[in-house]
């Protein structure tokens, strides 16, 4: 640590728009984790892939695994050694990244705690919560192996920050791929933008950068993760953006009928229950003017997979914590915005992997 800024939180800086790491032994050690992460995906799934093929045809699943449950698809693929090897360095990355980082920041508590607080006297009203707010159970899962989940520790936002550097490989170090996101946000119908929601905007990575896209408008990031806003507001007063953040659930917006004239969600819904999709889809219907658009980036539907994409979505959910994902692969996006009244509706891929999906509520 080289210093500490007036907030008290230790500073080392930033590179672009992304704090280094509490220490530069942290710096190495998540330069190493990345390493790990990038040879296990790059360089060994591709492997693992042709042995899933092969293992899926042994056993006589249909088309290669495409429908094999994950039951089925486990059987035909425990026993083959570079399988296993995976998944097990998949998920010792995963918790050593978000082990390292935990201890590291919780070890300058009290220091990193006051930077949270400053954040909010240097711009009252930037951050709006409940002291009373309840957190649902089902977000309180540890997603993603990170301990604590979005919600459980105070640091969190920190923990999640420089954790999913690491997790997006070396490709979002500033923040590339949520420009991309953003960009992918439909225009609204008559062009006059006053309101945009970022909903489940966890550390406000989108919401900065929709200010930058949108500057005339007031721009609000609302998540269920106390913890992760105040990170996101401490990040707005460190970029100097004027956005809004706000506690609260999607699928109980605290806004009022036709408030809004876009709301993004970027990989928001892999991450709820399944009964809770319509609910939140109906509820973006309702806070959005007529006229005004709905961008969905989150993972493709699809009934049937090839047995790599399979194994990989069964592997998240059973050991990586991503219990939601499946049935959002499995669901009906289009059905469900068409249930909701949406119209307009297009999907496309991105350069990620993800689906980018629009919808407009009609006039
Ligand atoms: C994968 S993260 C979203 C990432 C984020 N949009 C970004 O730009 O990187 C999912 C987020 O959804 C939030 N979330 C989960 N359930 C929610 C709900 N019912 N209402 C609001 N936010 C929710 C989580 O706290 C988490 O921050």
């Amino acid at each position: 640590m080289t210093g500490n800024s007036e907030s008290g939180q230790p500073n080392r800086g930033f590179i672009g728009v992304t704090p280094r790491p509490p220490t530069l032994e942290d710096e190495s050690y998540l330069d190493f984790m990345e390493g790990v992460r990038n040879f296990t995906i790059r360089e060994l799934f591709p492997v693992v892939g042709t042995q899933v093929v092969e293992g899926a045809r042994r056993a006589g699943l249909p088309a290669d695994g495409a429908q094999a449950s994950p039951k089925e698809l486990r059987a035909a693929t425990d026993a083959i050694p570079i399988v296993g090897t995976w998944k097990r360095i998949m998920r010792s990355q995963q918790q050593m990244t978000w082990n390292k980082l935990q201890d590291s920041f919780a070890a300058e508590r009290a220091s990193y705690t006051r930077a949270l607080d400053a954040a909010e006297q240097q711009r009252p009203g930037g951050l709006e919560y409940d002291p009373g707010f309840q957190v649902p159970d089902y977000a309180k899962y540890p997603i993603h192996l990170q301990p604590g989940g979005y919600v459980g520790d105070d640091l969190a936002g920190y923990v999640f920050h420089h954790g999913t550097k690491v997790f997006y490989q070396g490709d979002n170090d500033q923040d590339e791929l949520h420009q991309q996101i953003v960009n992918t946000v439909r225009e609204p119908a008559n062009g006059a933008v006053k309101r945009v929601l970022d909903l489940g905007c966890s550390i406000g990575q989108c919401t900065t950068l929709l200010k930058q896209r949108f500057p005339q408008a007031e721009v609000t990031g609302l998540d269920v993760s106390l913890p992760l806003l105040r990170y996101a507001n401490r990040r707005a007063v460190d970029l100097d953006v004027a956005v809004q953040f706000r506690q609260g659930l999607a699928e109980q917006l605290p806004y009022p009928d036709g408030h809004f004239d876009a709301v993004l969600c970027y990989i928001l819904f892999h991450e709820v229950p399944e009964r809770l999709f319509q609910p939140i889809i109906n509820e973006v219907f309702r806070v959005l003017r007529p006229g005004g658009s709905y961008t969905i980036v989150d993972a493709p539907n699809a009934k049937e997979l090839p047995a790599p994409n399979r194994f990989w979505l069964t592997y998240d959910a059973q050991y990586n914590c991503e219990p939601y994902s499946p049935a959002f692969v499995a669901s009906d996006l289009p059905a469900l915005l068409t249930n909701a009244g949406f119209t307009g509706i297009e999907q496309a891929s991105t350069d990620m992997f993800l689906s980018a999906t629009t919808a407009v509520r009609p006039k």
